[in-house]
């Protein structure tokens, strides 16, 4: 930041408490030459000298009405008192100060702000933009003053109804020029989250202190205390005035999550005096697991998953330059379709099964999850090794919350399948992605068989599914090629009465079908026709899952566009509803060579090599759309460095994946100067250059990808904004794409 021109991006900053907060905010903005004048305010003389004196501010006073008058549109006001405080302050900012003055302020419990502005004013002020930055620190004062506190870290406004877009905007504005990440949340929500992941354990470090204290007649305890307890009591350090105050104001979020702690330390008591072996290793299984999830989410800044909180999140926006090569011999993680599979029939089977080369990615974890919250004892993932201990069919118990699958579309379709069956009600969540995908396609057959399930009023998720339902067989002609309908249908199928059949328009994957009979579970497969009876069990077994043919595609297409290039791709999963991406490509005049050919259990894999030859551009045939349905992202940039037009047709299912992907990609083609059209159900694209620009992933982790692999074709950098989804599928992507010399970095 210091090395940027500064550019003022408020009037002036008016600060009323220097705390650690107010502080740090003002020396950024100073620091930084953000705003013409900053202007501290404290009745603590000591404390405006030291803020003057270490050029935190330009000017102090010592009471809001020496400067309120000066006050005017442009000037930003930020109350930075402990949460208690926050009412009265705030009372004199609206009396004093112009309502074209934005009004923000940094307590860290949100609903007491917003209810006394109410209280006092009888709505929230427009001007008033409530507002939270997650960046304490357990120092406090002027005297700890960090302008860089702010650098990477979630700032959470709360606007309101009432609050006004400028001001909103001003607030916003303020808080990404000292580098802070914005977002912005309901207040009940922000306060939820808060009590569990802040105030909570800030509390349970102060009472564990406290206790250990208290029991400290005869020796010095304290003095043999290891690294784990400084660890967890470090935030007992912190200033008591303030965490005063959040216990008072955010009291009903915090008792409530403070009630499940005490149930949760009852039944752990309740264990160790019964010597319950079994119970304890579960839950230090499960907890060990959550918290190395965690772990790695935060260190991958990417925390989205529901386990944890989004306040560490860190947007993550690529940046490819041209002149990299794509040379190489590499194998790329997991396949994603299988990973699910192989923890959704591992958790029914009778046994212990143990997977290998599991996909480390946030939607196979969503699963794995899920899977725990349902009182499965899952151990792993360690590099790629999962151990499940099957529960058999009929062995699941209720989730204590909802599910959340995050942005995995085939998590919660399979799973409201499996579901359906279950004597429990449960409720299946995702990310806004997920959120606004069809899910009438699988809750149609699920109602058919006779389950009870509920959507949104347009098909979307939630999905809400009674318990408890018996199922009967039916035969499903779809109405759409979709592998995830089918899977649905057919687990479905194992808690219904009779037979259960699907019969598709045009062949799906088959992983579903191939891993229930590994799992010994007879299923015919007959031409379009899978059917199988319900009422058997599944047997536990062995799960060697190749490298994922939808990631190894990135690479296939990087080979094929560059001249010079030559990457081998190790156990890639070939199985013939899958290789569409190869066949067309072959079609394109691409140079691809399967060997090592093998049978891993039940799926064919090989190793690929490509070769730059050059493309040309065709009609693809509409019999290869369901095989290479998530690789056509990266086969468009294939079409655009291909010589003549590419036609897609009859793939209107791309609309519905995790962004409308020829829409998505149409769009940042046509930013890169290419000539791209998206037509209902495809797109048109005329290969030639492509240029340099900034496109969007819509949040979308083959978009992101898929750009990246054509920067490598591209007159000049481009920047892809917000990949953070590419963790979805493809966690080491960046790092193998450096391998194999593509120029991409994190920005
Ligand atoms: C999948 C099926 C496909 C695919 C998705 C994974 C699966 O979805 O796009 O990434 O694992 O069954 P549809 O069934 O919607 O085509």
């Amino acid at each position: 930041m210091a090395k940027k021109k500064p550019v003022t991006v408020v009037n002036r900053l008016v600060v009323i408490g220097l705390g650690l907060i107010g502080s740090s905010l003002a020396a950024s903005v100073r620091n930084n030459g953000l705003a013409k004048e900053v202007i501290g305010i404290s009745r603590r003389q000591s404390t405006l000298e030291i803020a003057l004196n270490n050029g935190i501010v330009d000017r102090c006073v010592d009471d809001l009405s020496q400067v309120a008058q000066e006050l005017e549109q442009g000037d930003i006001v930020v109350i930075g008192v402990p949460t208690l405080s926050v009412p009265s302050v705030l009372q004199e900012c609206v009396e004093q100060i112009s309502a074209e003055v934005t009004l923000t302020d940094v307590a860290s419990v949100k609903e007491s702000v917003v209810n006394s502005a109410i209280e006092l004013f009888g709505a929230v002020p427009p001007q008033l933009v409530p507002g939270h930055p997650i960046a304490g620190s357990e120092k406090s004062g002027v005297t700890a003053a960090n302008p860089e506190l702010f650098v990477d870290h979630r700032v959470i406004l709360t606007p309101v109804e009432t609050t006004a877009k400028s001001h909103l905007e001003r607030a916003t504005k303020l808080w990404q020029s000292v580098g802070a990440l914005v977002s912005s949340m309901d207040v009940q929500e922000h306060d939820q989250i808060l009590a569990a992941t802040s105030h909570l354990p800030h509390f349970l470090a102060y009472s564990l202190v406290d206790t250990l204290a208290g029991m400290n007649e005869k020796t010095d305890i304290f003095r043999y205390a290891a690294g784990g307890f400084r660890d967890f009591t470090r935030i007992a350090a912190s200033d008591p005035i303030m965490w005063r105050d959040i216990a008072i104001a955010n009291k009903n979020a915090v008792i409530d999550v403070m009630d499940k702690m005490m149930d949760n330390l009852t039944a752990l008591r309740a264990s160790i005096e019964a010597e319950d072996k079994q119970a304890l290793t579960q839950l230090f299984i499960r907890s060990r697991e959550a918290r190395n999830h965690f772990g790695s989410m935060l260190e991958s800044n990417k925390t989205d998953t529901g386990l944890q909180s989004p306040m560490n999140e860190k947007i993550i926006n690529y940046i490819v330059s041209p002149g990299g090569n794509a040379r190489g011999d590499l194998r790329v993680p997991g396949d994603k379709s299988m990973s699910h599979r192989s923890i959704m029939l591992g958790s029914l089977a009778d046994g212990m099964t143990e997977v290998t080369g599991f996909l480390e990615g946030e939607d196979s974890l969503a699963t794995l999850q899920a899977f725990r919250d349902m009182g499965v004892e899952i151990e792993g993932p360690n590099e790629g090794r999962v151990v499940i201990r099957g529960v058999g069919l009929h062995g699941l118990q209720a989730p204590k919350k909802p599910l959340y699958l995050g942005n995995s579309g085939t998590s919660i379709r399979l799973l409201s399948g499996l579901l359906a069956g279950q004597a429990f009600d449960v409720e299946l969540q995702g990310d806004a992605s997920l959120s606004g995908r069809p899910m009438g396609r699988v809750a149609n057959p699920l109602r058919e068989m006779g389950a009870v399930i509920e959507t949104e009023k347009d098909g979307t998720p939630p999905l809400r599914i009674k318990g408890g339902r018996k199922l009967k067989g039916i035969n499903y002609t779809m109405p759409m090629a979709s592998a995830q309908v089918k899977s649905c249908v057919l687990l479905a199928g194992l808690y219904a009465e009779g037979e259960t059949s699907t019969v598709e328009p045009a062949p799906t994957r088959d992983h579903t079908e191939r891993m229930l009979r590994g799992f010994g579970y007879k299923v015919d497969s007959d031409n379009d026709k899978a059917s199988l009876s319900g009422g058997g069990r599944l047997t536990a077994t062995r799960i060697n899952v190749p490298a994922d043919i939808s990631s190894s595609a990135f690479f296939m297409v990087a080979a094929a566009i560059v001249p010079g290039s030559d990457i081998t791709l190790r156990h890639v999963g070939v199985n013939p509803t899958r290789v569409g991406v190869i066949n067309i490509l072959r079609q394109m005049g691409a140079n691809i060579e399967l060997f090592n050919r093998a049978q891993v259990g039940d799926e064919p894999v090989a190793d690929i090599r490509v070769r730059y030859s050059p493309l040309k551009g065709i009609a693809i045939p509409e019999d290869q759309v369901p095989l290479a349905i998530d690789e056509f992202p990266v086969l468009f940039i294939a079409a655009a460095c291909a010589e003549g037009t590419t036609v897609l047709t009859g793939a209107e299912e791309l609309r519905v994946k995790e962004s409308d992907r020829i829409q998505s990609m149409a769009d940042g083609l046509v930013t890169l100067g290419v000539d791209a059209v998206a037509t209902d159900d495809g797109i048109r694209i005329q290969g030639g250059e492509i240029g340099s620009g900034e496109v969007e992933s819509f949040d979308d982790h083959r978009i992101a990808m898929a750009f990246s692999i054509a920067g490598l074709r591209a007159s000049g950098p481009i920047t892809i904004k917000e990949a953070n989804n590419v963790a979805t599928s493809f966690p080491n992507f960046i790092s193998l794409a450096r391998q194999v010399g593509i120029n991409i970095k994190l920005a």
